[in-house]
């Protein structure tokens, strides 16, 4: 018998498939994750991600000016800073790395839009997401004494012109504590991305070479969620969305689909995707090594996490992906 609904007819011609696709990434959709280090003229390649570089302040400009001629509508930063300690002052401080590249950028690049990374694993010098208890060897974050420096972070990171707060340490409470801190500072207006469904993954290697974040001890499974949870991520984003959560993320995305989808339908905010530095780091490997081919790869995968419900993506690929869209 021959099938009376034939698929197959919307797909006979290019200008046809263009007319009946669902899903279009943009350019719009896209934010580039950007490494700042101290010093000047600094343009180091990080080993396990080809074509991310930690950068100077100066240089951080110049890729922000490309960024913004791209059309890429924003930036988010992650310091690393010269010194580490117990307190994370680097994460904090008026002077620290991501408000001094915030303010340059803003001065050079007005309209890019700069999202600050807020978490302290950069800064400790055990490399936790915040206060560990004298002793502990085992990285059990201390939650509520955590959340006064995450709120002094964000304001200080506001101060330094940073347009959007998003705090990346899954501590209980911290858009809450995060958005007090903002609107006592008179930074009513100034958006939290949470990364509100953040799992303990192996994928974030290359990125703790990249912000020289390891643990030096444990791992941060007390704190970021067990990869095989979904409801509880619904649970997750409904307690920012109380505390005042303007978007939410979903971090990692490639073994997270489901979550976007779930995160999307379960909520009516934006939702982020992040396409963290492991899932970059085997699409360059294979494309390296010409195993595949990678602008399709990479699009594949971009439309993939908007069909399944990101409204934004971050991404390292998000220069290529935005010149492959021109
Ligand atoms: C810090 C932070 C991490 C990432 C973003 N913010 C790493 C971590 O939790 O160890 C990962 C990003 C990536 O892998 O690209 N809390
Ligand atoms: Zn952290």
């Amino acid at each position: 018998m021959f099938p009376i609904q034939r698929p197959r007819r919307l797909r006979s011609h290019p200008q046809l498939r263009r007319m009946v696709r669902e899903t279009i990434l943009t350019t719009n959709d896209l934010i580039y994750p950007l490494f700042a280090v101290p010093g000047s003229g600094i343009a180091k390649e990080v080993k396990s991600m080809p074509g991310v570089y930690q950068l100077s302040v100066d240089k951080i400009v110049d890729e922000a000016k490309e960024v913004y001629d791209l059309g890429i509508p924003a930036i988010i930063l992650f310091g690393i800073p010269e010194d580490k300690d117990a307190d994370a002052t680097g994460a904090w401080h008026d002077c620290g790395i991501v408000q001094k590249a915030a303010t340059a950028v803003k001065a050079a690049v007005p309209d890019l839009i700069v999202i600050a990374d807020t978490c302290l694993c950069e800064y400790t010098s055990h490399g936790h997401c915040g206060y560990l208890q004298v002793g502990d060897l085992t990285g059990r974050v201390l939650n509520d004494p955590t959340l006064e420096l995450l709120k002094k972070t964000a304001v200080s990171q506001a101060n330094a012109g940073a347009d959007i707060i998003a705090p990346s340490g899954m501590m209980d409470g911290f858009v809450q504590a995060i958005r007090t801190g903002l609107d006592e500072a008179g930074f009513q207006d100034t958006p939290i991305l949470s990364y509100a469904a953040k799992y303990a993954s192996a994928y974030y290697g290359p990125f703790r070479d990249a912000a020289d974040s390891t643990p030096q001890f444990g791992d941060r499974r007390t704190y970021q969620m067990d990869p095989g949870n979904g409801r509880e991520a619904i649970k997750e984003i409904g307690l920012d969305i109380a505390e005042g959560a303007d978007m939410l993320m979903v971090k990692p995305a490639l073994a997270y689909m489901d979550i976007i989808w779930r995160v999307k339908e379960a909520s009516n905010l934006p939702v982020a995707a992040y396409n963290v530095s492991g899932e970059y780091s085997m699409i360059k490997a294979a494309a390296l090594n010409g195993w595949i081919d990678e602008e399709r790869v990479v699009m594949e995968t971009l439309t993939g996490f908007k069909r399944a419900g990101a409204d934004l993506i971050l991404t390292y690929h998000a220069k290529n992906a935005a010149r492959w869209l021109r």
